[in-house]
C-alpha cells in the first residue's frame, strides 16, 4: 500500500506492507533510530514517538494507521526550543540520558508539560507509566520534569510562578 504523511514536518509518502510497523518504518526506511526496538508489545516506551498529538508507542502502530498521520520523532523534536528546556530541566535534577530510554522519558515529558508547567505526582505517574528506566529512579525524574516545566514557564513569561 502507499502511505502519504507528515514525519518532522516534512510530506512523505512511501509504499510498504500494511501490517508493517512504525518503529521498523522509521528505522528501516529513515533512518530514524532514536526510536528504539525493545519489547515490541506496547510495555517499555522505547519506541515512543509522538502521534498526532499524543505519546505512542511506535512498535504498536501499523502501516494502514499511518496514513494521513502526523508523526514527530525525538530527533524532530531535537530541533525544538521545547527540547532545551527538557535537557536542561533534566541535567539540574540528574536525570541519566543513556540513548535507549530517551525517546520515552523526553517525549512523555513534552506532553506533560504542555498540558501544565508543575504537574502533580499523579499526572507525572499516569503519564510514565509506560516509559521504563533502570537507571534514573521515579523521585529524580519527576524533579527533572518540575525543572523543565519550571525553565520553560521562566522561558515564555519570564518567571516561574
Ligand atoms: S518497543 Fe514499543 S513499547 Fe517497547
Ligand atoms: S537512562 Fe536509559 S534506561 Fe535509564
Amino acid at each position: 500500500m502507499t502511505i502519504r504523511f507528515i514525519l518532522n514536518g516534512e510530506d512523505m509518502e512511501i509504499s510498504t506492507e500494511a501490517n508493517q510497523r512504525l518503529i521498523s518504518i522509521l528505522r528501516e526506511r529513515f533512518n530514524l533510530t532514536a526510536s528504539k526496538n525493545g519489547c515490541f508489545n506496547g510495555n517499555c516506551g522505547v519506541c515512543t514517538v509522538i502521534f498526532n498529538g499524543a505519546v505512542s508507542p511506535s512498535c504498536l502502530i501499523p502501516a494502514f494507521r499511518i496514513q494521513e498521520s502526523e508523526i514527530i520523532t525525538l530527533e524532530g523534536f531535537s530541533q525544538t526550543v521545547e527540547y532545551q528546556d527538557i535537557m536542561a530541566g533534566f541535567a539540574r535534577a540528574g536525570v541519566e540520558n543513556c540513548g535507549y530510554c530517551d525517546a520515552g522519558k523526553i517525549l512523555t515529558t513534552e506532553l506533560l508539560l504542555e498540558q501544565k508547567f508543575q504537574p502533580s505526582r499523579e499526572d507525572f505517574a499516569a503519564a510514565f507509566r509506560g516509559v521504563q528506566c533502570r537507571c534514573t529512579d521515579a523521585e529524580a525524574l519527576y524533579q527533572g520534569v518540575l525543572a523543565a516545566g519550571e525553565l520553560r514557564q521562566r522561558r515564555i513569561y519570564g518567571r516561574s510562578s
